[in-house]
Order: C-alpha cells, then structure tokens, then sequence
C-alpha cells in the first residue's frame, strides 16, 4: 500500500493543477493555520481540500469537536485516505458544491479552512467559491486559506472586511496563510 506521501506525489502527477503542491503542508504551516483560528468544542469548522488529512487531524485534536468536522475532497485516492478520520469528520467531494451541500448552514460556520489551489482555478470560479464561503461563514467568522503567493489578496479584500497575511518559510514551497474575517 502507498504511504500517504507518495499517494500525495501520485495524485499531484495525475492532476498537477488540481493538487497543486508535491507534498503535504509541514507541521509548520498547519499550526500557523490552527493558530489563527479560536476553535472551541461548538465550534462549526468546514475545511477545503483535505488532502491526505495533515490538517484535518489537527483541528479535530485541537477542537475535539462534539460536531463532526466537514471536509471537502475532490480527490477519489485523497478522499478515501481522509475515511481514518470517519466519526469525526463528514466527507464531501467538491468545493464549488459548498454552498449547495451546506445550504442549511448559512450565516452559521465560525471558520473555513483552505488548502486549495485557489490560483489554478479560473478568475469566475474563485469568485464564485468566495462567493459560497461567505455565504456560509457567520458574522466574525474566519475563512483561513493558506497559498504559495500573496497575489490573490486583492480578490480577498473584494469579499472580506479585513485580511491579513502570516508567512510561513519553513513549507515546501514556503507558504502564505490568508486570514480573512466576515464583519461582525
Ligand atoms: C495543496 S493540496 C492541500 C492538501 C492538504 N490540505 C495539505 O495541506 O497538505 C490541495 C488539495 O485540494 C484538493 N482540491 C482541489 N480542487 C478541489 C475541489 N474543487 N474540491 C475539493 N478539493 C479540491 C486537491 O485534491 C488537494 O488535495
């Protein structure tokens, strides 16, 4: 059986676009990401692109949910390494679904984690993915994405009350994690 890091290498190689990165994020990165966010027990957490689980694991021993965590990945090899995670996490496919799948839960998530390669995706797709974030975020809700350049902050100020960006150097590429907050 394949160790998740070249499941992870292989996935890239079959879809470089869509995964966007050759390695899982460092352990570096995923606390720069849980740090940004105050996870508590209630908390309602939604993470985009899950891949092999490197932060999914992370939220769900810092928060210890009492509600499952809701994890989106596209990827049919990724997705199935993610079931480890089953009893604590809900699985969804798409990303661009999210609006559709959660539309229950508008107004209502606290934070919104993303590993997704928002820059390989068209300008009206990223658009209409912030589109769907927002929508589900709650007032003073945090959609935290981390990227492997600063660029897309001018689409992030178009949505969001305030952004701002942490560096993280020691990821492979180093890495930009966006942290932006819906009004309160
Ligand atoms: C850069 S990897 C990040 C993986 C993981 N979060 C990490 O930090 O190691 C991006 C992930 O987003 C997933 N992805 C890309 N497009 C997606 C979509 N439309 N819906 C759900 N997942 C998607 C890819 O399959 C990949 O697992």
């Amino acid at each position: 059986m394949l160790n998740e890091k070249k499941m992870f290498l292989k996935s890239f190689l079959d879809s470089p676009k869509s995964v966007g990165s050759i390695i899982p994020s460092s352990k570096y990165l995923v606390q720069c990401m849980l740090n940004q966010a105050d996870l508590k027990k209630d908390s309602k957490v939604v993470e985009l692109g899950g891949g092999t689980g490197v932060l999914t694991g992370a939220i769900v021993a810092a928060a210890q949910f009492h509600k499952p965590l809701l994890v989106f990945e596209q990827n049919d090899d990724l997705r199935q390494s993610l079931s480890k995670y089953s009893g604590d996490i809900t699985l969804f496919d798409d990303a661009f679904e999210l609006g559709t799948c959660l539309s229950h839960m508008a107004n209502q998530i606290d934070c919104v984690f993303s590993g997704l390669p928002l820059l390989n995706f068209k300008k009206g797709e990223r658009v209409d993915l912030l589109d769907q974030i927002y929508f589900i975020l709650k007032p003073g809700g945090k959609f935290i994405a981390f990227q492997y350049t600063p660029f897309l902050l001018p689409y992030m100020n178009d949505f969001f009350e305030s952004t701002t960006i942490k560096v993280v150097p020691l990821n492979i590429p180093p890495a930009f994690v966006f942290v932006c907050e819906k009004k309160a």
